[in-house]
């Protein structure tokens, strides 16, 4: 059965809400930890499906992987029997590609489906192969088949530089060389807050990892690492998701459990279209105030690697700046494909014309409630911002995409006062 979300529009988001652990950290470290040979505590992690899916894959290769808590796995693999790794719940998410760093680094070879996930660009993994092959590795492709292949008798730390930044090539090199023999060093590295994250979690579980956050990488490969309890980060992409729902329908809205720093990019261009962003600390934790009472403004803006505007939140922020006074220029940067979004905006009374990656927004007075479906897991955001912010009932189909990275979606929201309903048919 299909699910679908019925979203009644206009109304003004008003409250507190509190962000979820980070999906893009939470799917690197659920793979890192088999790199522990022992077991591992996470927490902190969101209930979405990329989670659920990568614990049915792990189980699948043997680990024990269970929840003690409501947002904490435990997972042990010790009990990991086979480096066959190309049944279908791996080709189907794009994070599986993390079993290539973390078994090749702890059992010397992984055959792996090649990874699918959102449909938003090309997405190659030539970097993570260029890598692993550099660490010594002897990567084939097996085209017919849509699996990749990797052995090694034991890594060997190297200079890698990498062609262009790449958030997954990074984390997954990171992953290989923790236990490679000698010194690693990635340079052009992504400095994402995830790819801070996963280090942060090797260095816990006895990996020696340096400048992960800057532009260079060194790790010294240690023979063993071991287990720990980490907790993963806030998830920067739904934080601003929320900040930009709290502007785009006037709102005034309260974020707990943030990074604030993490946020600058959005918080810089939210302000610079009207809406007040306000960074607080409450005593216990750090929050985020963004308040909005006018027509937004337009702002133009490019998408960009950390700390740029995030290419995650591209296609929420031009929802928002569909009702903006004035035209709005959005080029996207890291995806060639990330526009699939437009077309149902468009449904719903938005004017956006696509250039190759730019898009124009011309801001109109408002939307109105439409029939569109998510195209991917950001544009069911997207789509989710315009219909609360539209006039009447919009209807969201494919949800699915939006299940895999937001936690408690509709509940989050109708805290907040708005109005979203699942449906199924
Ligand atoms: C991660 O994808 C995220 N996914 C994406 O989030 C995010 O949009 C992206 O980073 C950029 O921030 C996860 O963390 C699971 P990249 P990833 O490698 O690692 C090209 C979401 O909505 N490239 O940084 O796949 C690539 O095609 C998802 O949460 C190569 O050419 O992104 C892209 O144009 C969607 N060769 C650019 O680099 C390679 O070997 C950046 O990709 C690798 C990448």
């Amino acid at each position: 059965m299909k699910q679908f979300y019925t979203i009644q529009g206009g109304r003004r988001l008003e409250g507190t809400v509190t962000i979820s652990g980070a999906k893009n950290a939470a799917v690197a470290i659920i793979p890192a930890a088999i790199l522990a040979g022992e077991c591992c505590i996470l927490e902190n992690l969101p209930h979405i499906a990329d989670v659920q899916r990568l614990k049915t894959i792990l189980e699948k290769l043997g680990a024990k992987v269970d929840y003690t808590r409501g947002d904490c796995l435990t997972i042990d693999p010790t009990a990991i029997k086979t480096t066959d790794a190309t049944f279908d719940e791996v080709g189907d998410m794009r994070a599986s590609s993390y079993l290539l760093g973390a078994m090749l680094g702890s059992y010397g070879e992984v055959e792996l489906a090649l990874p699918g996930g959102c449909v938003i660009g090309q997405r190659p993994i030539d970097q993570h192969i260029k890598g692993m092959r550099a660490l010594g590795a002897k990567v084939y492709m097996d085209e017919s088949r849509n699996v990749v292949r990797a052995q090694a008798t034991r890594l060997k730390g190297a200079e890698i530089f990498f062609d262009i930044v790449s958030v997954g090539a990074t984390i997954n090199l990171m992953l290989a060389a923790c236990k490679a023999e000698g010194q690693t060093v990635l340079q052009n590295v992504a400095k994402e807050p995830h790819v801070v994250d996963v280090a942060n979690f090797l260095n816990m579980m006895g990996a020696s990892i340096k400048g992960a956050g800057t532009d260079v990488i060194r790790i010294i490969g240690r023979n063993k690492l071991h287990g720990c309890t980490y907790a993963v980060i806030p998830d920067q992409i739904e934080t601003g998701t929320y900040m930009i729902a709290a502007a785009a329908t006037r709102g005034d809205v309260i974020i707990k459990n943030v990074i604030p720093t993490h946020m600058e990019a959005v918080s810089a261009k939210l302000m610079e279209s009207g809406a007040r962003v306000i960074e607080g600390d409450d005593g216990r934790e750090f929050y985020l105030r963004v308040t909005m009472n006018e027509r937004p403004r337009s702002v133009n803006l490019k998408t960009m690697v950390y700390p740029g505007f995030p290419t995650d939140l591209q296609q929420p922020m031009m929802a928002y700046l569909c009702c903006a006074q004035g035209t709005s220029i959005i080029q996207e940067n890291i995806f060639e494909n990330r526009f699939n979004h437009v077309k149902e905006l468009r449904r719903m009374g938005a004017s956006v014309s696509v250039s190759k990656r730019i898009a124009k927004v011309k801001g109109v007075e408002a939307l109105r409630g439409a029939e569109i479906a998510a195209t991917d897991l950001r544009a069911g955001a997207a789509l989710i911002v315009a219909g609360l912010s539209a006039h009447g009932t919009t209807t969201v189909r494919n949800i699915e995409y939006v299940d895999r990275g937001y936690e408690h979606l509709e509940h989050k929201f109708n805290a907040l006062g708005g109005y979203i309903e699942r449906g199924s048919k």
